[in-house]
């Protein structure tokens, strides 16, 4: 498959700050076996994507998103279009598609709920949610409800175990989740309702996620807090009782190594400290929002 990217694609700004306001939507005929040409306005954006890194190639996995994002899936056209792009092979664009399990080969529905049943969400109760959701969606791992609007994946570990047991849906958060409120998620997404996540954001379509994991931002990052109170209790411990961070523990550097005296280094340790005493003012920041918003509710 050839490209005339002379003649047929069309100036695209290099710049990351393209609006999901001027998208166009994909065909509703999501689930067609048939291969839907790419538009010209995606292989500019397939281009505008590699054009951001020093190395094209770099930008495979971002180009990759926005090939679900339009096709809903990683297509045959997709990984050809991908591959001309980048002047690579399809067999490697193929190699890292089939890699990563957020690249999927089948039409994934309009929500991505995926049930993390590792270890301590399992034990939490994940295996159960799991089972339910499948008994209640009646579909398997992997598998998309026949209206097509939720896909059903156990997932492993989200990095956020203090929450257990998690689910994300199209990759947001739903913390601390039972059968119950899982079921509840579902049919709420299923009914058109809004659903936020337990962190704040409003869950868009997993279309919509694809498109911002591509570097395309929706504006709505900001929603809600960048960490919650458990995440934030050891910080909490550690304020209360005046603990610091070794200040001679330096990435790279052993408890016996001296401690470096040249300026430049003592510049280095002492910007080290000032970027992560601003880390804790801004996770301070954070406690504070939780407390004021738990506040809010109890006063409903
Ligand atoms: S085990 Fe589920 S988030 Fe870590």
């Amino acid at each position: 498959m050839s490209h005339d990217e002379s003649t047929d694609v069309p100036a695209v700004d290099p710049g990351m700050a393209v609006s999901t306001a001027s998208y166009a939507a994909p065909s509703p005929d999501r689930f067609s076996d048939d291969d839907t040409a790419l538009s010209e306005q995606t292989w500019g954006e397939l281009r505008q994507i590699a054009g951001r890194y020093p190395e094209a190639r770099s930008g495979l996995l971002p180009m990759l998103h926005l090939v679900q994002s339009v096709e809903g899936r990683v297509t045959p056209e997709g990984i050809e279009a991908c591959a001309e792009v980048l002047g690579i092979s399809a067999a490697e664009v193929s190699g890292v598609a089939t890699f990563y399990t957020m690249y999927k080969r089948k039409p994934v529905g309009d929500y991505h709920v995926g049930v993390c049943t590792n270890t301590l969400c399992a034990v939490m109760g994940g295996d159960l949610i799991f089972e339910r959701l499948k008994e209640h969606l009646d579909v398997g791992n992997d598998e998309t409800t026949a209206d097509g609007k939720i896909t059903l994946e156990h997932v492993e570990c989200n990095a956020a175990c203090d929450y257990a047991p998690v689910m994300m849906v199209n990759w947001e958060f739903m913390d601390n989740q039972t059968p119950d409120s899982a079921v509840r998620v579902v049919e709420d997404l299923r009914a058109g309702k809004e659903v936020r996540s337990t962190r704040g954001p409003r869950l868009c379509t997993w279309r919509e996620a694809e498109r911002v994991l591509a570097g395309f931002p929706d504006d709505l990052a900001d929603e809600g807090p960048s960490a919650g109170p458990a995440s934030l209790v050891g910080l909490g411990i550690a304020r209360d009782n005046g603990w610091t961070a070794p200040g001679g523990q330096a990435a790279g550097r052993t408890a016996d190594e001296p401690v470096a005296s040249a300026t430049g280094a003592e510049g280095s340790h002492e910007a080290e400290r000032t970027e992560a005493e601003g880390e804790v003012q801004r996770s301070d920041a954070d406690l504070k929002h939780e407390d004021d918003t738990q506040g809010t509710e109890e006063a409903k």
